[in-house]
């Protein structure tokens, strides 16, 4: 590890190991459903994509989750120590936290993010805007590793964990990274965390859908990706995009369906695909208040406190760590 000071932004890097793109595609798709993992959505283009997601009229989550946090800031805020140290596992652009942080004022503000120079860029801007803040950016994979760069051991820890990213693990899956979390706050420490709610189903799959095609366009990037870092040879053309909510999981799911029987060529492993065949790229878990508060607390944390927009399609939760 090592760490230096620029802007009065701290910044250490834990080296994560870079996620092996070829193994982990190969292995996907050679299961019998072919699936190939969303975190490997966020290249550059896709995380640009993404941006412009979270802009779309049918895409109700962000815009729905950043109206519950300013409207209910100053109960958030007083749910939570005074100068707390604030953490954020997969912080990106750091966005969010903005909108808490005049309430909050938390002392310290911990970004953990596994892209370092959105990291660094992202962390300099927010120290520049936020004067009074100590920033402690880390480059890491939280949902493999639980360091902190720093620590009081008088002040609460409270992690932010917002946009309802936990829907993208498996309830099973989801519990451990919960549990990663609890021990990075440690007991008596806190979770603000955002989760999208069960819904109808319409809402759900216009979401997915969007009729400009930018969430097709999201889930045909993955193909451009693989055609561009690994040699691959999809035709784009040749994939029709599909999202649908699977009602006995609870989840919208997004694949990436072959319009026809066909072989692609990964650096040199082919893989065959019938007419119809699909990738399953991508599962959006969706829970009810109960759901969620249940899964939390197999992991250790105790609700306190939720908060909801007036037509409950998204969840805020405060949770404590017993
Ligand atoms: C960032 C994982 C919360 O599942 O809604 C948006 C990603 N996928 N549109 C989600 C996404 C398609 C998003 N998360």
């Amino acid at each position: 590890m090592n760490s230096k000071t620029n802007n009065s932004v701290q910044f250490y890097d834990y080296h994560p190991a870079p996620e092996d793109l070829c193994s982990e595609i190969l292995d996907g798709l050679s299961n019998k459903q072919k699936t190939i993992s969303p975190k490997f959505f966020y290249d550059e283009k896709g995380s640009h994509i993404f941006d412009s997601i979270c802009e779309l009229p049918e895409y109700y989550l962000t815009r729905t989750e950043s109206t519950i946090l300013e409207e209910n800031a100053d109960e958030i805020a007083e749910q939570i120590s005074e100068a707390c140290v604030l953490i954020e596992p997969g912080s990106g652009s750091s966005k969010k936290v903005r909108i808490l942080l005049d309430t909050i004022k938390p002392s310290v503000y911990i970004p953990l993010e596994i892209s370092r120079s959105h990291l660094k860029s992202s962390a300099e801007r927010l120290s520049e805007d936020y004067p009074w803040l100590e920033v402690h950016a880390a480059c890491v994979d939280f949902t493999t590793s639980n360091v902190l760069p720093y620590s009081h051991p008088d002040r609460q820890k409270i992690a932010f964990f917002p946009g309802s990213t936990i829907g993208n693990f498996e309830p099973e899956m989801a519990i451990d990274l919960l549990k990663n979390i609890a021990s990075m706050v440690g007991s008596g420490g806190g979770l603000l965390i955002g989760v999208d709610l069960k819904k109808d189903e319409f809402i759900l799959t216009a979401a997915y859908n969007d009729s400009s095609g930018v969430t097709a366009a999201f889930n045909y990037n993955l193909l451009e990706r693989l055609n561009k870092d690994l040699d691959a040879n999809f035709k784009l053309d040749e994939f029709d995009h599909h999202a649908s909510y699977n009602k006995t999981y609870g989840r919208m799911e997004s694949h990436l369906v072959s319009r026809c029987k066909q072989t692609v060529a990964i650096n040199s492993h082919l893989f065959e695909f019938s007419e119809g065949e699909s990738i399953h790229t991508e599962n959006s878990y969706k829970y009810s208040i109960d759901e969620f508060q249940t899964l939390a607390s197999q992991a250790g944390f105790s609700n306190k406190k939720t908060w909801t927009d007036k037509n409950e399609l998204f969840s805020v939760h405060y949770l404590v760590c017993v």
